[in-house]
């Protein structure tokens, strides 16, 4: 559903996108060198492109992919020049799964577009410092293809954050700060490695690629077996979640919407990108505890007598426990202070102010906040103004007035989440789509062994 709110949105989105693909497909047009490009050295260059793109495709967290195929890429526009470049990266860098089920048209030519777009601007950097024409020298010529692989990488990523941001109502610079924080070292390394390739083409031709390629693939294979154990990990974080709700049905959803409320006021704070990863995982297990609180207690529907309510706030810390050995996926610490009060009147330590953990500080707010919000058996839900004035009636008393001021700064990027589709998440981490084997924007499809979904289809 598109809200009247979001149309501004919506049409800078659509001018992006009509632009990203005029621009691309005028870039297609103008270097279009069909000898260049059938040139069958250059093909089996543009076949490792597409292999490189779809083969050694990381997952190294939500929403983020990691390929090699920049690396190819680069060595492309030094070996082969602009045609065969702008071939590679418009077209050899087709994700076969992008084909695959139903066709999402929209990102499929956004991302020809941006890719095509990013080889321009790299031809143009590389041409300008004379490295097309041999005037630079091998020094030069690295120096030019450094710089040239760096614009095609800013280009490619500026362009998918821009869509990210548009289509996930956050801040542009927010999103390309945590995508640049996320990849550029790997830019770096892809981009040196694509010059290695170049050179040893050129002296060694196919002996060249294959005495850098066989340690690749090897590297390749280790980080992919690291990142699936790594999948393993979080795929029992969900396990422990469902645990939990199956426990406690009437929290059903409670953990996830409060990880986005805590998120939001963490992004306001300057959160890095791993730890809002910390932080959310630590807010879907905040209560994990209470499957060791005994079913007389947890499902009482009265008032808890006094013993009652000591057995119940025991949860933090043995959910700290249960935890513990997933460190440092999750915080144990914000767990086991997530019912602290920054008066020092909660529990389970009485920690005042600044002991508590910032994360607990954070995590409570957005507790009490999905608690107010959603009804429970013994009483209605609040709605937002009136949940919104408890909490800024209790900043300094229960609430750290600075997580309080922040979760007010996020309350339109809220609001605006939640005006939108269920299934439209505020996702933590970094831009949607692939980085930096080449930045893309999925357009949604993304699945992840969490909680949230890009897409809203
Ligand atoms: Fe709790």
């Amino acid at each position: 559903m598109t809200t009247g709110k979001d149309w501004p949105r919506e049409l800078l989105w659509t001018a992006l996108w009509a632009v990203v693909v005029g621009a691309g497909g005028m870039i297609c047009l103008r270097f279009w060198d069909l000898p260049a490009i059938m040139n069958p050295s250059a093909l089996l260059f543009f076949l490792l492109t597409s292999l490189a793109e779809n083969v050694t495709l990381v997952d190294l967290q939500p929403k983020l992919t990691v390929s090699a195929s920049l690396a190819i890429i680069v060595a492309t526009m030094i070996l082969f020049g602009p045609g065969p470049l702008v071939f590679a990266a418009a077209f050899a860098t087709v994700r076969f799964g992008d084909l695959r089920g139903r066709l999402r048209l929209t990102p499929l030519l956004f991302n020809r577009g941006q890719l095509a777009l990013a080889g321009g601007l790299a031809l143009a950097v590389y041409d300008r410092l004379g490295a097309t024409v041999g005037r630079a020298g091998v020094a030069g010529q690295t120096a030019a293809a450094f710089a040239a692989g760096g614009i095609f990488f800013l280009a490619s990523i500026t362009a998918v954050s821009l869509a990210a941001s548009l289509k996930e109502v956050r801040s542009l610079r927010a999103t390309l700060a945590g995508s640049l924080s996320a990849t550029a070292g790997q830019a770096i390394a892809l981009i040196s490695l694509g010059i290695l390739c170049a050179h040893l083409y050129s002296a060694w031709a196919w002996t060249g690629i294959i005495l850098v390629g066989v340690p690749l693939a090897i590297a390749v294979a280790s980080f992919r077996r690291y990142i699936r154990l790594n999948d393993a990990l979080l795929a029992s974080i969900t396990s422990l979640v469902l645990v939990l709700e199956a426990r406690d049905k009437c929290t059903h959803g409670h953990s996830s919407r409060m990880a986005e409320y805590a998120l939001a006021i963490a992004r306001e704070l300057r959160f890095p990108p791993h730890r809002l990863e910390q932080l959310r995982r630590s807010c879907l297990l905040h209560d994990i505890g209470k499957i060791g609180i005994p079913d007389a207690i947890m499902d009482k529907p009265g008032p808890l007598s006094g013993h009652e309510h000591a057995v119940m706030a025991t949860h933090p810390v043995l959910g700290a426990t249960v935890v513990g050995p997933l460190e440092p996926l999750v915080d144990p610490k914000w767990i086991a202070h997530h019912h602290e009060r920054y008066d020092g009147t909660g529990y389970p330590s009485g920690l005042k102010g600044g002991e508590v953990p910032l994360g607990s500080r954070i995590a409570a707010l957005a507790d009490a906040f999905d608690a107010m919000t959603t009804a429970r058996p013994y009483r209605p839900a609040k709605d937002w103004e009136e949940s919104i004035a408890e909490i800024r009636a209790n900043a300094g008393t229960q609430f750290d007035p600075m997580v309080v001021e922040a979760f007010l700064r996020s309350l339109p990027k809220l609001r605006g989440a939640s005006a939108r589709d269920d299934n439209w998440r505020v996702i933590p981490g970094v831009v949607p789509g692939h980085a930096p084997g080449l930045a893309r924007w999925t357009g949604g499809a993304a699945t992840t062994p969490q909680t949230s979904s890009f897409s809203r289809h």
